[in-house]
């Protein structure tokens, strides 16, 4: 699939844009603070129904207005479809697919599909597996939007039960209550535990052969810190829970399930630290990426759309060019602040809120 065209309004520094782009390689080049990557966050708020840099929508509106608004024109295999989304200052945002309002995510997802790479990603393997939970949930829900439904609903059952948890409540009448919130937990939580093993058994394989052609031969390897290895999940995960009740009421808080879980990352067998080299972690963040993207395309029969916000011109020209064979059949989108006179691509040139082909 890829992006026909990007209509703008009131979006971050953009008053309006209307841009066409290549089905291949889209070069947006410009000085520091141009709107390079405020294009990209558009795109990505296609895909995602929000910003890749902020939770806050509003700080998507251009200052001083009160809406901005997106829309992609989007050429799949089976035909054209549009993607709006409509950001206000009073209102809820309003999505809309082809004209129809996505009234929930899931019915977003699955139709624009961009897997994103910038900078900030190397967080997901420097800093808390929150970010690396949130990375694998949002790449899962984009391929089987019934998962992000498992997850709201986890995640619904497991706020009711922490404040239950402490609610001071006597224990007996407390366990009870808490019981029936176990059930759900377990009940989601087996559903979103299965997903996510088989999603990671998936990208191991690919983005280790990404990796290993990326980096010129080192071995990366992913294992899934699972709340529960085996067996009968749902039951374990029950059993668990109702052991751990005096600890959790001691806590306040939950103390197993997806909620917990973590993704460990080695290189050459050793875990993935905050001190590894930054190539190092950027090359292993970028295979992951990619492996979603070749997992998207299997899953789709169609390449969704790569965008690369500042890490293109970070590569060495040996890991540039083993990139750019490999998304041959991808849209992708790249922003440098310095021109890329190797790279045979469209090249648009971003300066005060335009883009100039
Ligand atoms: N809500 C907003 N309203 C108006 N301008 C905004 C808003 N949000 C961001 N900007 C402006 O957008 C510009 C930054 O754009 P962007 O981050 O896309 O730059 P960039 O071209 O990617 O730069 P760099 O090369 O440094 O990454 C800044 O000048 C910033 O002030
Ligand atoms: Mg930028």
């Amino acid at each position: 699939m890829y992006l026909e065209n990007l209509v703008l309004k009131n979006y971050r520094n953009y008053e309006t844009l209307n841009v066409r782009f290549q089905n291949g390689i889209n070069i947006l080049q410009g000085k520091n603070a141009a709107g390079k990557t405020n294009v990209l966050e558009a795109i990505g708020f296609l895909s995602y129904g929000k910003s890749f840099r902020t939770q806050k929508d509003t700080e998507c509106i251009k200052d001083g207005c009160e809406a901005a608004y997106i829309k992609g024109g989007i050429m799949r295999t089976q035909g054209q479809l549009s993607v709006e989304a409509l950001l206000s200052r009073q209102d809820k945002k309003s999505l809309k697919v082809s004209g129809q309002p996505a009234r929930k995510m899931g019915e977003l997802f699955g139709n624009f599909i961009a897997v994103v790479f910038s900078p900030e990603d190397i967080k997901v393997l420097k800093e808390s597996p929150a970010l690396r939970r949130r990375f694998i949930d949002m790449e899962i829900s984009k391929l089987r939007p019934i998962y992000f439904y498992d997850l709201q609903e986890y995640y619904k059952a497991l706020a009711q039960k922490n404040a239950l948890l402490r609610s001071r409540m006597k224990q007996e009448q407390l366990g009870k209550l808490v019981s029936v919130y176990n059930e759900q937990l377990a009940q989601h939580g087996e559903k979103i535990i299965l997903q996510r093993r088989s999603f990671l058994q998936r990208i191991e394989e690919l983005s280790r052969a990404i990796h290993r052609d990326l980096s010129a031969g080192e071995t990366l390897s992913l294992r899934y810190k699972s709340s529960v290895k085996s067996g009968d999940i749902r039951q374990t995960l029950y059993d668990k829970m109702e052991k751990s009740l005096a600890s959790e009421i001691e806590q306040g808080f939950c103390l197993y399930g997806p909620h917990r879980e973590d993704i460990a990352v080695s290189l050459d067998n050793s875990e993935i630290k905050a001190y590894s080299s930054q190539g190092q972690i950027r090359t292993a963040m970028l295979s992951l990426k990619l492996a979603t993207l070749d997992v998207a395309s299997a899953d789709f029969g169609e390449s969704p759309v790569l965008l690369l916000d500042d890490v293109f011109s970070e590569l060495d020209e040996a890991r540039q060019a083993a990139l750019l064979s490999r998304i041959k059949d991808t849209q992708c989108f790249i922003t440098t602040a310095v021109p890329m006179g190797s790279v045979a691509g469209a090249v648009y040139t971003v300066e005060n809120g335009m883009l100039k082909s």
